[in-house]
């Protein structure tokens, strides 16, 4: 029933974050909430460190992927870097204590303010998407008076076989520079002001389950390595992004171990003696994270029966957004094992707030606790006040500890952001 390699189980029936309830959790901070398992975030990061070992490397923790500080914080004590892309998240990883020198800046439209904001608090690395940001950035860098270490993000143009909506390596996505433009470009950023050209970067799509993309794009992007050192160019660190899947699913997928990864990463690119710096997000939290809900009511429908929840759309964006499967399990196992094929859905007012269709579940009833697994990657990042629902709060494990990391806002505090202004006074 539970997915491998996590560190939730069940406890005489009862699902436990290592060795905290879950049913206690949900006494104290109410559902809908997010729970993660400091564990297993931690085992995650050292399953990847382990198949990099022998290499030259740096992990950079995706922030988009779980911005938690607590998160941060967890993977910042075991040496993690960070993969940013917005002054928020840049400032996000500055207070949960990473140093600017462990943070890449990436992304496809980085602002003037931003480039300033992170050259001032220091950078590890600037990942370039376009020949106009390379100007913007060279005159922002000038005015300030530093040198920014920069990558261009390459399109190498490969297939993740992927989602469609997280695919980001084809020539048609908005991301990096194709490959036969790329050249020139890096021409241009040798004879522009205070940039130091210091690597190559790519990214090519994100649930990636197949190992094939990766060699592919890493092929193209070690011959374009060496086209680039011809010219002289100084190329000593190859950013190959994130993108390892996960599984979502009970029953068997094909998944990319990370000793493969490692591996393929040192036949395609050891020998060209560059540092490996990788931006992985899902794989690092993607499993160590649940989302948990009540069920408030079940009904029964024209055509099918609905387990209708507390949370929504709002809360767990996924299913809709990608037709993504979460797998849901009890939170307190019934002794009675009858199952029944249900629609879960949740509350919000829209026909798309559905999280599974005809899913075989046990016979739930309202009051009862369930748990998505596979939500600690892309889960509360995506969540919105969407139908004025408060932000889903967020809870940590750490063995027999247990804190809110996030706690719920009131419905005062949402509503009082709004304003009126005094010209539509009653
Ligand atoms: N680096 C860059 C430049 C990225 O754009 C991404 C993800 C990552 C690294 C991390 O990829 P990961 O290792 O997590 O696959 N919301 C979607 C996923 C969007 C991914 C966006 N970019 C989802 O829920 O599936």
């Amino acid at each position: 029933m539970l997915l491998k390699n996590t560190n939730f189980q069940y406890i005489s029936g009862n699902l436990f974050a290592e060795a905290v309830s879950i049913k206690e959790i949900a006494d104290k901070v109410n559902t809908p909430f997010y729970v993660y398992s400091a564990a297993n975030i931690e085992s995650q990061y050292k399953k990847l460190d382990n198949a990099l070992s022998g290499l030259k490397y740096s992990i950079c923790f995706a922030v988009k992927a779980n911005s938690n500080l607590s998160v941060l914080r967890i993977l910042s004590k075991l040496g993690a870097g960070m993969d940013v892309v917005s002054a928020g998240e840049y400032l996000r990883a500055r207070a949960a204590g990473v140093l600017g020198k462990k943070i890449v800046f990436s992304g496809v439209g980085k602002t003037l303010k931003e480039m300033e904001l992170v050259l001032k608090g220091g950078i590890r690395q600037f990942n370039v998407e376009s020949e106009e940001e390379l100007d913007t950035l060279s005159m922002v860098a000038s005015k300030m008076g530093v040198i920014v270490p920069i990558a261009m993000r390459v399109n190498p143009n490969v297939d993740a076989k992927t989602h469609e909506k997280i695919t980001t390596g084809k020539l048609e996505n908005k991301f990096g520079v194709p490959l036969h433009l790329a050249s020139k470009i890096y021409d241009r950023a040798r004879a522009l002001p205070s940039l130091e050209v210091v690597g190559i970067d790519l990214h090519i799509g994100s649930q990636l389950t197949e190992i094939e993309p990766y060699e592919e794009a890493f092929t193209k992007v070690a011959k374009f390595t060496k086209i680039l050192r011809d010219k002289g160019h100084n190329i000593s660190r190859i950013d190959v992004g994130g993108g390892i899947g996960i599984p979502y699913c009970n029953s068997q997928e094909t998944l990319i171990s990370p000793i493969q990864f490692g591996d393929l990463i040192k036949r395609c690119l050891s020998h060209l003696d560059c540092e490996i710096q990788v931006e992985p997000g899902r794989f690092i939290v993607g499993n160590a994270g649940l989302l948990v809900s009540s069920v408030i009511y079940t009904k029964q429908g024209g055509k099918q029966k609905f387990l209708i929840l507390d949370a929504g759309m709002n809360d767990l964006i996924r299913p809709a957004f990608y037709d993504a499967y979460h797998e849901i399990i009890p939170v307190v196992e019934s002794e009675n094992i009858t199952s029944e094929l249900v629609d879960v859905v949740g509350p919000i007012c829209e026909s798309s707030d559905i999280f599974a269709k005809s899913r075989s579940l046990p016979k739930f009833e309202s009051g009862d606790l369930v748990a998505f697994q596979s939500a600690g990657a892309y889960g509360s990042v995506l969540a919105s006040e969407y139908n004025t629902r408060p932000l889903v709060p967020e809870t940590l494990v750490k063995g027999d500890k247990f804190a809110i990391i996030r706690s719920r806002p009131s419905l005062d505090e949402i509503i009082n952001r709004d304003s009126i202004p005094e010209w539509l006074e009653l």
